[in-house]
């Protein structure tokens, strides 16, 4: 092993074994009984203590790790989602590392089933992490939300509405599309002010025409959803059904 990477094992060690240790020990023999130990079992102390080697990961990588398989490669080519991807990078406060994502404004991805709003959406998040914007998000359809915070023993759902809440981007996929009941109401309202008092960016999609977006999810939703999002219409054939050659 070279020097460095030899006195970079033992530093670790030394903090391990530090950390283990109730009475004040002569750290130096401790490592030297922790690496006979492993001596004993045939492991190499020093294969332990070595750092995988790094590799480069860009964050549109890490991203399309946690983008279902579908839209990993989706683009957004619709031009206000372009615009949109545009200002929300140009907005986005510098850092060391590129921009980071601010408050700004939201969409509303809506048409008839199959348009491509979730290719769209998902689009849309990729296009931010081309332009280099550093980011955060979350993404849920409204249907997996509501099973998710339903209420079960062992679990905070508190929590998780507030991780969707207080994501600095978030991806509502489907919105609309799932049974309500005044438990959904109270729910999207809670998620969708926090969003809208915050300004925080949401790419919403939704099979509802505008005019159905009052009675299926209630005033105060779609009065906030007004104001807070630029409305995409997307229109055609289901490309499920109708896939180019
Ligand atoms: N611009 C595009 N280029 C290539 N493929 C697309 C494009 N838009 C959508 N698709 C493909 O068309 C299919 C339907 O798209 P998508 O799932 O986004 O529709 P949707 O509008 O979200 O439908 P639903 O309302 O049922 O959720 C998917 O296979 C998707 O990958
Ligand atoms: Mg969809």
């Amino acid at each position: 092993m070279d020097k460095p990477r030899r006195r970079r094992s033992r530093l670790r060690r030394t903090a391990l074994t530090s950390t283990l240790t109730r009475e004040p020990q002569p750290v130096g023999l401790l490592a030297d009984r922790l690496n006979g130990i492993l001596a004993g079992r045939g492991i190499d102390p020093g294969a332990v203590a070595a750092e995988p080697p790094a590799e480069p990961v860009t964050a549109l990588e890490l991203a399309d790790a946690r983008i279902p398989a579908r839209y990993r490669r989706a683009l957004a080519d619709h031009p206000q989602i372009i615009t949109w991807a545009d200002h929300i990078a140009h907005a986005g406060r510098p850092g060391p590392s590129g921009p980071g994502i601010a408050e700004g404004p939201s969409l509303l991805i809506a048409g008839p089933t199959g348009t491509g709003k979730t290719h769209q959406a998902y689009g849309a998040v990729r296009a931010l992490l081309t332009r280099g914007v550093r980011l955060r998000w979350e993404a849920v359809t409204t249907a997996d939300l509501y099973a998710r915070l339903r209420p079960r023993a062992g679990h905070d759902a508190e929590r998780d509405l507030q991780t969707l809440a207080r994501s600095p981007l978030l991806l509502l996929d489907d919105l609309g599309a799932a049974k309500t009941s005044e438990w959904t109401e109270e729910l999207t309202y809670r998620l969708i002010n926090h969003r809208y008092e915050h300004m925080l960016p949401t790419l919403i999609t939704t099979n509802l025409p505008t005019a159905e977006l009052r009675t299926t999810l209630g005033d105060r939703v779609a009065s906030r959803l007004a104001e807070m999002t630029d409305r995409v219409i997307l229109k055609g054939p289901d490309r499920r059904r109708h896939r180019s050659p």
